[in-house]
Formats: structure tokens, C-alpha cells, sequence
């Protein structure tokens, strides 16, 4: 069997990691979360305190720093500058600012080039908001992952207290719906599916569920 390109977007929290993730194990294909990306760069410009409006000192700081995606047992780590910031890249801060540095065009520029080149010659699951749209237009499958916001808040809020963070159900709805609206409205590849995208609605549907659906998917293409 081929490599192929599988692209998954949708909106926050609707479990898109969790089925790449498997599917990528399964079908022996590597696994790319492109949030992380736009986490690793919120996250530096944080510590560095840069400009969240300015695109050309968010640019310039991209251009310096060297983020690496590794395969691990869980997934994936994040690697910025040589160090692990698997965990720190999913705080309350970093999500509250991503949208964001997400917005700006340049940015958005470098980040899907280099989204390109880790896709090129090989197999791929790749998760995001505008893959299937911007970033791989020419995907062999293409899903736009959904569920009800209440169920996506329910998801993140079990997998907080897993992880030992404390939020309320209201504040995860609250954010979501933010994060939601900011990468839909926003003008340079929004949020939105792809004409030719499958469109999955996983509310009531378990994460065994979901990732067999779209393993039989990619399985037609290969
Ligand atoms: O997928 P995750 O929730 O980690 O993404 C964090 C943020 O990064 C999104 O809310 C969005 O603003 C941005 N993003 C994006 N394009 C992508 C992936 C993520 O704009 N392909």
C-alpha cells in the first residue's frame, strides 16, 4: 500500500488529534499537528513578550525559532529551540492567544510552507483548520471533523482534569466558542470546509467509532 495524504480540520476540541493519532499508528503514516506549530510560535512570543498584532515581529521570530514535531509513544512532542514543550504549548495562556498570532497572513505564509515539506513524498495525517482548504488542496481524503460545542467542552473537560488543570464546563464553552468564531472570521484561510471534504459529526460517536470510520476511508485510496 501507498502513502497518502489524509487531511482532518475542524473547529477546537473536536477530537481531530486524538483519531490522527491512531489513524497515523495504524496506517503507519506520520502524524502532523499543525496547532502545535501555531502553539509553539504563541508560546515563545509570549515569553518574549512580542507584539500578538504585529505580523512582521511574529515573521521575524518564527524565522529564528526551530520547532520539531517528534513521534513518541503518546503522539507527538514539541520540541522549540532544543526543548520539550509538549505540555506548556496547551496551557490556558497559549490557547487564549493562538487565534490570535493564527490570523496573521505572513505567519500563515511560512507556517503552511513548512507544513508542505514535512508532508512532501510520504503518508500523512495531518490536523488543522485549513489543510484540506490551504495547506494539502490536493489531499487523497479529506474530513471536516465536528461535534456539538457542549460535547467538545464535555471531551476537554475530562481530558483537563486527566491532565490536573482546573476549568469550569461554562469557561470551556466560553472559549471554544471564542476560538471557534475567531478562526471562522478571520480573512486569510479560515475555518471552513472543504467542498470536498467528508463531513464527520462525532457527538455521539466514540473515538473507536470515529477512527474506523475513517480508516476504511483512507483504506478505499490506498
Ligand atoms: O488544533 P489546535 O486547537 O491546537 O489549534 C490551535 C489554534 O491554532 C487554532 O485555534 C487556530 O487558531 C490555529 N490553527 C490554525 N490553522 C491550523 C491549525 C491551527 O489557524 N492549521
Amino acid at each position: 500500500s501507498k502513502g497518502i495524504i489524509i487531511a482532518i480540520d475542524g473547529p477546537a476540541a473536536a477530537g481531530k488529534s486524538t483519531i490522527a493519532k491512531r489513524i497515523a499508528e495504524k496506517l503507519n503514516f506520520t502524524y502532523i499537528d499543525t496547532g502545535a506549530m501555531y502553539r509553539a510560535l504563541t508560546h515563545k512570543a509570549l515569553q518574549l513578550g512580542i507584539d500578538m498584532d504585529s505580523d512582521r515581529d511574529l515573521s521575524k521570530l518564527l524565522e529564528e525559532t526551530d520547532i520539531q514535531l517528534q513521534p513518541n509513544r503518546d503522539g507527538q512532542a514539541v520540541i522549540i529551540d532544543g526543548k520539550d514543550c509538549t505540555e506548556v504549548i496547551r496551557s490556558q495562556e497559549v490557547t487564549a492567544n493562538v487565534s490570535q498570532v493564527a490570523a496573521h497572513t505572513n505567519v500563515r505564509k511560512m507556517m503552511v510552507a513548512k507544513q508542505r515539506d514535512l508532508a512532501a513524498g510520504i503518508g500523512v495525517v495531518m490536523d488543522g483548520r485549513d489543510i484540506g482548504t490551504a495547506v494539502l488542496p490536493n489531499a487523497d481524503l479529506k474530513i471536516f471533523m465536528t461535534a456539538s460545542v457542549e460535547e467538545r467542552a464535555d471531551r476537554r473537560y475530562i481530558e483537563n482534569q486527566r491532565r490536573g488543570i482546573q476549568t469550569s464546563l461554562a469557561q470551556l464553552i466560553a472559549d471554544i466558542k471564542e476560538r471557534d468564531r475567531a478562526d471562522s472570521e478571520r480573512e486569510v484561510s479560515p475555518l471552513k470546509q472543504a467542498e470536498d471534504a467528508i463531513l464527520l459529526d462525532t457527538t455521539s460517536l466514540s473515538i473507536e467509532e470515529v477512527a474506523d470510520q475513517v480508516i476504511e476511508l483512507a483504506e478505499k485510496r490506498m
